[in-house]
């Protein structure tokens, strides 16, 4: 292992054979310490991994009666510390008040236009019982699901939490989502209420969130109340009767509604990931396993101490928001940063000049903002003091070797390791990562599980891959953290994650292990692809551009994209229409109301025909070559229709 701090070694990290250790200094304070360690740990974790986790949950969790079984697994479906009553709001919240740690801050919250606010831990209890309290008189009782439809700000974990302490079911979705996806989740789940602010702050502009979900409740039946945060002022109109604003709700309650005693293997919430088919699926989650499981993998990958500040960027509409902003930092009682808008508003520079305000230790963030931190240029960096950094993590896909290094040279100044923490929404929680005081990085991998995680790489044919050979990542064991099911379709969760490999958890994705036993991911097998560390499937792109009456068949596939990582491409026929750029304008508006902004294609091409094998299914291979600008290698000896192929290359700029 050598230091990293030559341009001729950095030359050597782009063909990802460097290594880059912890500081003796780092690994001195971290809590693992020494890849000894970290290996002690592992070794015990998967010798008897029930033991482990029963060690754990007792250790780590608040048992409100005990459980009588650590694990109970009939294949595919796990239950965790069986027969125990937790309390997930407890474990965040009243543990550490009733530990005297209520002056804790729990958040300091930036809104985008620079309104801020400091939240310690007792507060946060205040608020979230008061919550609570309001959601019981509205009728919402354990097991109902409620749709949360909000900005970043402090009132989406108090609703989150809220719902956790009474045992009702969350859902977030995610702000960007359009009327359609809201109203299908809602559909899906048979929300009873959805909870949303009158709108948010992005880039400079109002995004009016309840104008979004007055469409989306025209064809939700099944929800009959909806609780709106007054966050813009925008006069949005209230529909007598179901509408309610939170400041009424909440004004009438007292802030001691105590946390109800839950079952362990109650479900927690619902969070809707794309799968290889059109239908998003409602992934669920349950109370005392993934608690445990966010709250270990919080502490081991980011190896928080009480004088840490915690910054993860993402959304709590995505699982990155459940697991390290909301569940796993506040059951740990770290003090956070939440921000609420854009990484370039005011100007290019607010990631950093955050950082150097609030003296961020912990800062998480996507290889996607790297990237785009890279192009708009060092001199946003250079005008802040970033010495307050002592550790980095990146999430949501692979990090390429260059970003790897500049944010490791230019934001951690050379001294901060980067965990690249590799897992998704199904795991619960990061299922391989460096501990950074034990584990040496490499650029671009994710280097070894967690404990308790048995990974294993297969061919197709069921075999084990050897070393540096690709493969499909498997997982062999369950963990506390695992999804639980797909909401309404046991069958669904059956087929997608344990029939392929019989007796393991198929990941979706590649892997291949260095001789190192370093983990490398290496993208997806099935047709989800990952625009800016967020999964979309090709096939519900498609589905929402054959819903427009104009289009025939359509075709959507991943393409290299410098800042998003994967860009859009979609191949179009059209059924009596001339291609036009007017009809290319529209085909990507109807795809945002349809899913959303963040499922735009790039890219929209107009074609006579697309390319099929001989049974009919559409090559999508090729067309991913001929989106990246690549002569095809590949073997298209099953093409129906070779002249299609030609064409569409000679259509490039049609
Ligand atoms: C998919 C999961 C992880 C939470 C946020 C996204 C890709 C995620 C990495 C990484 C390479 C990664 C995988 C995975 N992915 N992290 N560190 N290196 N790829 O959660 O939306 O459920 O997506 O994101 O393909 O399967 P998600």
């Amino acid at each position: 292992m050598t230091s990293p701090n030559t341009a001729k070694q950095i030359a050597n990290v782009m063909n990802e054979t460097r290594v880059f250790p912890p500081s003796a200094e780092f690994s001195s304070r971290a809590a693992i310490g020494s890849t000894d360690a970290y290996q002690a740990l592992y070794d015990e974790s998967i010798a008897d991994p029930e033991k482990f986790w029963d060690g754990q949950a007792k250790s780590h969790l608040h048992w409100f009666e005990p459980y009588t079984q650590c694990l109970e697994w009939s294949e595919p479906f796990a239950k965790w510390f069986v027969g125990g009553k937790t309390n997930v709001s407890y474990n965040c919240l009243d543990a550490h008040v009733r530990a005297g740690r209520g002056d804790r801050v729990a958040f300091f919250w930036e809104g985008e236009p620079g309104d801020k606010r400091t939240i310690t831990y007792a507060q946060l209890l205040e608020d979230v019982s008061r919550f609570a309290a309001a959601l019981d008189r509205l009728g919402i009782r354990k097991g109902d699901r409620v749709s949360i439809y909000m900005p970043m700000v402090p009132e989406l974990p108090v609703a989150m939490l809220a719902c956790a302490r009474i045992g009702a079911i969350h859902s977030v979705i995610f702000g960007g989502f359009s009327a359609e996806a809201i109203a299908d989740r809602n559909n899906d789940a048979q929300a009873k209420l959805i909870i949303t602010s009158d709108g948010g702050w992005r880039r400079g502009k109002v995004l009016h969130l309840k104008q979004t979900v007055d469409e989306a409740l025209a064809k939700s039946p099944s929800v009959q109340h909806c609780v709106v945060l007054q966050r813009v002022n925008n006069n949005s109109p209230m529909t007598d009767g179901r509408d309610v604003w939170w400041h009424d709700l909440v004004s009438k309650e007292s802030s001691n509604f105590p946390a109800v005693p839950l079952d362990s293997e109650d479900s927690l919430f619902i969070l809707y990931t794309s799968g290889s088919t059109g239908k998003p699926k409602g992934i669920r989650h349950t109370m005392g396993g993934y608690n445990l499981y966010a709250k270990r993998t919080f502490q081991w990958v980011f190896d928080y101490r009480d004088e840490d500040i915690f910054w993860c960027t993402a959304d709590c509409g995505w699982i990155t928001g459940h697991s390290y902003i909301v569940y796993g930092p506040l059951s740990a009682g770290a003090t956070q940063v939440l921000y609420e808008g854009a990484p370039n508003w005011p100007e290019e520079d607010r990631f950093w000049d955050i950082i150097e305000r609030y003296k961020v230790s912990i800062l998480y963030t996507a290889p996607t903002a790297i990237r785009a931190f890279i192009k708009w240029g060092d001199h946003h960096v250079d005008k802040h003091d970033l010495s307050s950094l002592r550790l980095l993590g990146s999430v949501g896909e692979g990090i390429n070797p260059e970003a790897w290094m500049w944010y490791y040279e230019k934001i951690g100044g050379g001294r901060c390791p980067i965990v690249d923490t590799w897992w998704q929404t199904e795991t619960g929680g990061i299922m391989m990562s460096p501990l950074p005081g034990a584990i040496a990085c490499k650029p671009g991998s994710c280097t070894r599980p967690m404990p308790g995680i048995v990974p294993r790489i297969l061919h197709s044919d069921l075999t084990d891959v050897g070393t540096n050979e690709g493969g499909m990542l498997c997982i062999e064991k369950p963990w506390p953290g695992m999804l639980r099911g797909i909401w309404g379709d046991d069958q669904r969760y059956q087929e997608a994650y344990w029939s392929k490999v019989p007796h393991m958890y198929l990941t979706g994705d590649n892997s291949r292990r260095d001789e190192d036993g370093y983990y490398w991911i290496m993208g997806r097998i099935d047709d989800v692809i990952n625009v800016s560390g967020h999964r979309l499937s090709t096939i519900e792109i498609e589905s929402a551009l054959v819903s427009h009456p104009s289009v025939a068949e359509a075709a959507a596939v991943g393409r290299p994209d410098e800042i998003k990582g994967q860009g859009i491409a979609v191949f179009v026929t059209l059924k009596n229409h001339e291609p036009s750029d007017a009809m290319r304008d529209e085909l990507k508006k109807h795809v945002r109301k349809e899913i959303g902004a963040l499922a735009v294609p790039d890219e929209v091409r107009f074609t006579t025909a697309l390319p099929k094998t001989r049974s009919g299914k559409i090559m999508r291979r090729l067309l991913r070559d001929i989106a990246a600008g690549k002569e095809s290698a590949q073997d298209t000896s099953t093409l129906e229709d070779f002249s299609v192929l030609a064409k569409l290359r000679s259509d490039e700029e049609s």
